[in-house]
């Protein structure tokens, strides 16, 4: 409780600790109430409806066991979502919005974020979404954009990324995969959004500042989320102090930074200069300065850590089954040394063992929406007005009743059909990782080309090694970390068949 000491320690005691002890006990009756409620009141309304998830007491729900198992919270859910019958458990507990999490294809569906994003297309509902959604699936379909995406990535891979690796393997030193395909995909995402390069993976450029705050911001906002009780950073935030003073100070020099960009746009697009970057469209589409700069703030959110997230545990995972590595090597040799957006759709193989590595390893682990109001859901569990309902990417893609006995292992074939052994079309909402319905993520193909290219154009040259022989930890930050980084060797692939 750092922020109770500062308070303590800078403010007069007698206002603030009365005021502290009155807010407490308020958010400890309300949530007694609600615990109450649920027990004796509202399940009534539901009579036929059970619902699973971990042992619970009175007034408290089921915070203990959450206590418990708050820094293993992936592997707990998966467990009691494979022993729950319908293949959803109910997380109610003290200090937190009953939560209910989901691994069952059947049930088809913020203010966490809220601070950093706005009112960009994650952070909206109802009409403001429907606005940005038409906006932004209009130029996420453009060919233009798809051949400036290629373009950007050419530069940032053979510029930047191929030389620090050949670097590396000359100076037989251990490179951080997790940290290299970080830098690269924000540098990449900036000038797919902005037109702008913060050369993050340029070592001869200062350290980017905007990539600093989003990486504090992201982090500070992912804490939040699974805080065991939300009143304690709500109060944080309330008095300013500790993460929550951190966080503020990073969204101000985010909000600003991009606010600088868009004005720089505007003059430059007055000049009759021409940009293909995300912005320039978006300025053209007539948007408000504040709307387009939360619109760019969600892109960049979108795009900064999760094709990089994929691609680590996709390293790691080809660095420990070599007959895969083998097939996808084999695949890569047969493109142009200059891979365009044609070769890398022939690419099957590759995208079979990406969707593969992100099915065990899915980049967003879970995600939460709030429910408008009571339903239920169509395996019977009861859905209350302002509830938590995560459904659950990580844990969908181990259980056995939707993948089989073999779930558990890296086995690329499997979504491969027929002769010419294309990538299968599974449902959605069994795979899960873009999410599904309406809000299905718009940058499914710009995220598949940029990994495919980044894989294709490393694996023709370099063998990644990994220096750490055991099983990584995965973090589930706003996107799945590796805990420690993914160290690894690089040796020139010399002979590419026999490898
Ligand atoms: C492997 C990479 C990616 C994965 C796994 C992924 C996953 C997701 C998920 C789970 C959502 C739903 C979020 C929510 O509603 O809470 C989403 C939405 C979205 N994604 Fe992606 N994403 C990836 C890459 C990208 C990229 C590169 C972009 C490009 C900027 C992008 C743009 C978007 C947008 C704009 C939405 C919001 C859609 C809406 O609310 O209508 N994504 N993505």
């Amino acid at each position: 409780m750092a922020f109770l000491f500062s308070i303590l320690t800078s403010s007069p005691l007698n206002v603030v600790l009365p005021t502290l002890v009155v807010f407490f006990s308020l958010i400890f009756i309300y949530n007694a109430l609600q615990s109450l409620f649920h027990h004796f009141i509202s399940d009534g309304k539901y009579s036929n409806c059970s619902s699973y998830g971990p042992e619970k007491h009175l007034l408290i729900g089921s915070l203990i066991p959450f206590y418990k198992n708050r820094r293993r919270l992936l592997g707990w859910y998966t467990k009691l979502l494979a022993e729950s019958p319908t293949g959803t458990i109910v997380v109610d507990r003290l200090g937190a919005r009953r939560t209910i999490i989901t691994a069952n294809p059947e049930n088809p569906f913020t203010d966490i974020l809220g601070d950093l994003l706005g009112c960009g297309i994650f952070n909206v509902d109802g009409e403001a979404w429907h606005v940005r959604r038409k906006l932004a699936s209009h130029e996420f379909s453009t060919k233009s954009l798809r051949d400036f995406v290629v373009k950007a990535l050419k530069s940032e891979v053979h510029d930047r990324l191929l030389p620090i690796l050949s670097s590396s393997e000359k100076k037989k030193k251990v490179v951080d995969m997790q940290d290299l395909l970080r830098r690269l995909a924000f540098d990449n995402i900036c000038k797919i959004t902005m037109g702008t390069d913060p050369g993050f993976l340029d070592e001869s450029m200062p350290v980017s500042e905007l990539a600093s705050a989003f990486d504090v911001a992201a982090e500070i906002s992912a804490s939040r989320g699974m805080a065991p009780v939300s009143a304690v950073w709500k109060a944080k935030r309330a008095f300013g102090v500790g993460s929550e003073k951190r966080l503020k100070v990073a969204v101000e020099l985010i909000h600003g930074s991009i606010m600088e960009i868009i004005k720089e746009k505007r003059k430059g697009m007055e000049m009759k200069l021409v940009h293909n970057d995300l912005l320039s469209r978006l300025i053209q589409g007539g948007q408000s300065n504040e709307v387009i700069r939360d619109m760019v703030i969600s892109f960049i959110m979108a795009g900064k850590d999760t094709t990089s997230s994929a691609l680590t545990w996709f390293f790691w995972l080809l660095s420990c089954n070599p007959n895969v590595e083998k097939e996808v090597v084999r695949e890569v040799m047969q493109a142009k040394e200059v891979i365009g957006y044609q070769e890398l759709k022939e690419m099957k193989f590759l995208e079979a063992s990406l969707c593969e590595s992100m099915r065990l390893y899915p980049p967003v682990v879970w995600d939460s929406k709030h429910a408008a109001g009571d339903d239920q859901m169509p395996d019977g569990t009861r859905v209350g007005g302002g509830d938590r309902v995560t459904y659950f990417p990580y844990g969908m893609g181990r259980m056995e009743k939707l993948w089989g006995e073999d779930r558990n292992e890296f086995k690329p074939c499997r979504w491969l059909v027929g002769d010419r052994r294309e990538v299968a079309p599974v449902s959605p909402y069994k795979f899960s990782v873009f999410q599904a319905g309406p809000r299905v993520c718009l940058g499914r193909e710009m995220a598949f080309v940029q990994m495919k290219y980044v894989a294709a154009a490393l694996l023709r040259r370099f063998k990644l090694r990994r220096v750490d022989k055991e099983l990584p930890v995965l973090v589930p930050l706003l996107t799945s970390h590796m805990a420690g980084g993914l160290n690894m060797v690089v040796e020139k692939r010399v002979d590419l068949l026999r490898n």
